[in-house]
């Protein structure tokens, strides 16, 4: 399992929140439900593993006070994406061959505490993750997969760029380092 800080975050009504590695000794996962069956199964049976094989980071966020709850999600990983996907713009500041990136393979709120804040304070220790991995390995975007309208239309909402040719995946450059 990949060792990671955590990092506290306060809000009145959760008490302290904290973003932690997934454990399968700490953290209960067949109880994390999100409403999007797919992205409930990856924690429950494959986050692990993924983790363990150095496929993906896995990062929980918890109530200090109710610490096996799972509130919501996210997984990390290194990638790459062709510039000739990204706007004309963009492209014309990039070399011709794919750019490395990270990718938010997923992202999810348990179903009982969505609409409270949780997917922007995962949004932020995502940019937060990536922004420091980048000062020790280049990337120059964060690159997500939507699983469904309802995602696209929440990453868009964080300035997300749909990818030409298809817009289900969308990045967001990480701007100067
Ligand atoms: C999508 C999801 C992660 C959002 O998390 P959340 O905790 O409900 O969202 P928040 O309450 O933190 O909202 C944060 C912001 O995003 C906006 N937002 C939330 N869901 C949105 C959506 N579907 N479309 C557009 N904007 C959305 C909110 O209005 C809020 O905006 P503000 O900060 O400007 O006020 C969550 O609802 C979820 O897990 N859904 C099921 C799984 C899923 O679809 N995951 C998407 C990744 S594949």
């Amino acid at each position: 399992m990949p060792r990671c800080k955590t990092r506290l975050i306060s809000r009145a009504r959760f008490g302290v929140l904290e973003e932690q590695c997934l454990d399968p000794q700490r953290h209960n996962r067949p109880a994390f439900t999100s409403g999007v069956g797919e992205l409930d199964e990856y924690l429950h049976r494959f986050a692990v593993q993924q983790s363990k094989k150095g496929i993906a980071v896995v990062r929980v966020l918890v109530d200090t006070d109710l610490p096996k709850t799972i509130l919501g999600y996210y997984s990390l990983s290194a990638a790459q994406i062709d510039a000739a996907q990204m706007d004309a713009r963009t492209q014309q500041k990039l070399p011709r061959y794919p750019v490395p990136c990270f990718r938010l393979g997923r992202l999810a709120v348990h179903s009982t505490h969505q609409g409270l804040g949780l997917g922007r304070i995962l949004m932020g220790c995502v940019v937060a993750r990536c922004l420091e991995a980048r000062k020790q390995v280049a990337a120059y975007a964060l690159v997500v997969d939507a699983q469904g309208e309802e995602a696209k239309a929440f990453y868009a909402h964080y300035g997300f760029t749909p990818c030409q040719g298809n817009p289900m995946i969308l990045y967001l450059p990480l701007g100067a380092n």
